[in-house]
């Protein structure tokens, strides 16, 4: 694997790789004190985040630094960025530094492939706009095995504003490919037009999804890239597709609730679920980690590994 652009990138084989190799990490720092595998000595790894996040720049950095790898980040805000360098510039000037990988946020769809070409760094993509987040997909895979076991045949309800979420694009295609039947829910102003050709089925009723669902993941509503009016209100987002503990009542006991983060609790999920015990939300954040570290290792160490 010379780059992770997008979850659509990823066979069965190499995503299960993927998966495998966190999970072995997991177990390998599993009541570790010390969580430092010298495995990315020397290695230089790059966050550029042109956009706001907690949970994926922070958790690049620990997957980093536990592996031992010296890692850098740069932000929009602070950086020559704010200066009006461009992205190319900027990315050949962390390039001419020995950048050995670069982990790209950024709010222009395909902003990680143009990268790919500017610079001989691996690449990995942390969310490119509305496109794609293949860690994402990645850690909800890693979480779903974790609490599920396979994914085969596996029914997973996406729900909420599938229009602006990469995570839902990604997560579409790396449970398709994993053989999992991804149903999404969600008001026609919040589905893409080219939805009807994706892997998927479709429908606007959460209330009779759940029942059959082995994994409902609720989406962030994503104001920011809204303009305009996709619903009336918060309150009748919430009635109609917001995750209350009446609705998650209708999930069968074995049954999982994720959500990527951030949540507006309330809104897309009431607390009392988030904080219940089918949530798997803080899972997600630690396997977050291991996934991370698993691509960082795919991406660095592998290769040398086999030659
Ligand atoms: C997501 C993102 O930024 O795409 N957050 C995350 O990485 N966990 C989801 C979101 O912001 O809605």
């Amino acid at each position: 694997m010379r780059h992770l652009l997008s979850a659509a990138d990823l066979d069965a084989g190499t995503a299960n790789a993927l998966l495998d190799t966190a999970e072995r990490l997991k177990e390998a720092l599993l009541g570790r004190e010390v969580r430092k595998l010298p495995t990315l000595r020397g290695r230089t790894v790059v966050t550029m985040f042109y956009e706001s996040s907690t949970r994926t720049r922070a958790s690049f950095e620990i997957a980093g630094k536990w592996m031992s790898a010296d890692v850098v980040n740069v932000s929009a805000s602070g950086s020559a960025v704010s200066k009006g360098e461009s992205l190319r510039d900027t990315a050949l000037t962390l390039a001419a530094m020995g950048t050995d990988c670069v982990i790209l946020r950024h709010p222009a769809s395909g902003a990680a492939h143009r990268m790919s070409e500017w610079v001989g760094a691996h690449v990995v993509n942390a969310g490119d706009g509305m496109h794609e987040h293949p860690t994402q997909a990645l850690l909800d895979a890693a979480t779903l095995r974790e609490r599920l076991g396979s994914l085969e045949g596996r029914r997973v309800t996406i729900v909420g504003d599938v229009l602006h979420s990469r995570v839902a694009r990604s997560n579409v295609a790396l449970l398709h490919t994993l053989g999992a039947r991804v149903h999404l829910v969600a008001p026609p102003t919040l589905l893409p037009t080219g939805v009807t050709a994706w892997p998927v089925t479709i429908g606007h009723d959460l209330d009779a999804a759940l029942p059959g669902s082995d994994a409902v993941m609720t989406l962030r509503v994503q104001e920011e890239r809204m303009h305009g009016g996709f619903f009336p209100s918060a309150r009748e987002y919430a009635i109609g597709y917001g995750l209350s503990e009446p609705r998650a009542a209708r999930l069968p006991e074995h049954a999982v609730v994720l959500h990527p983060g951030p949540m507006l609790r309330g809104m897309e999920i009431s607390a009392a679920v988030a904080d219940s015990s089918r949530a798997a939300i803080t899972s997600q954040v630690s396997n977050g980690v291991h996934v991370r570290m698993a691509v960082l290792y795919h991406l660095l160490a592998s290769q040398e590994e086999e030659s």
